[in-house]
């Protein structure tokens, strides 16, 4: 295979395994870590309640825990298991979550995180469930000792 033969399968292999990489570099909207003012700003309409924190626990088992961890510390079976890379976020990490706003996380579920295992939810989950479930991911950094 001659060097132009060997680098036109190289971009081809790029374009048709990791198309995100590609779109992510020409489009910034589409890194990780950027939110739409109109989402960032956005407030959860759902109140902290018991029973809203029921249904989010019952979407997070269904949807969520696989990945993220029954202890939201983002060590779920398949992404240990898959290796996964990036690892899914880690919801016990205050130093991240508090930096993000209900907003933020409603934008990353709605859409998806490009690039990543996280895939967009707005087609397969109503915005009450996604809402929901943001109440309850909000628990793994309530511990006990911080409310002391
Ligand atoms: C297939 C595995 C998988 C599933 C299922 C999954 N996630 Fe994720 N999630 C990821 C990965 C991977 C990331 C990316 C972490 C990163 O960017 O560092 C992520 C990131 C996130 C983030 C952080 C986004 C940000 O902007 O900081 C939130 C919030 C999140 N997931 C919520 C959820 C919720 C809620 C569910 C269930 C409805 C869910 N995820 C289901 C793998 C998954």
């Amino acid at each position: 295979m001659n060097f132009r033969k060997t680098l036109l399968t190289l971009a081809m292999a790029v374009a048709l395994f990791f198309p995100s990489l590609l779109i992510a570099g020409e489009d910034p909207t589409l890194a990780p870590g950027y939110y739409p003012k109109e989402y960032a700003g956005m407030k959860n309409p759902l109140p902290f309640s018991l029973s809203t924190l029921r249904e989010g626990r019952r979407l997070y088992v269904g949807h969520c825990e696989t990945c993220h961890g029954v202890y939201g510390d983002g060590k779920g079976n398949s992404a240990v298991i898959g290796k996964f890379d990036p690892m899914p976020r880690d919801f016990t990490d205050d130093n991240i979550m508090s930096k993000k706003t209900d907003g933020m996380l409603f934008y990353s579920i709605s859409k998806g995180v490009h690039g990543t295992r996280m895939f967009a939810r707005e087609e397969i989950m109503p915005a009450k469930e996604r809402w929901a479930v943001i109440h309850y991911v909000r628990i793994f950094t309530k511990t006990e000792e911080k409310e002391k």
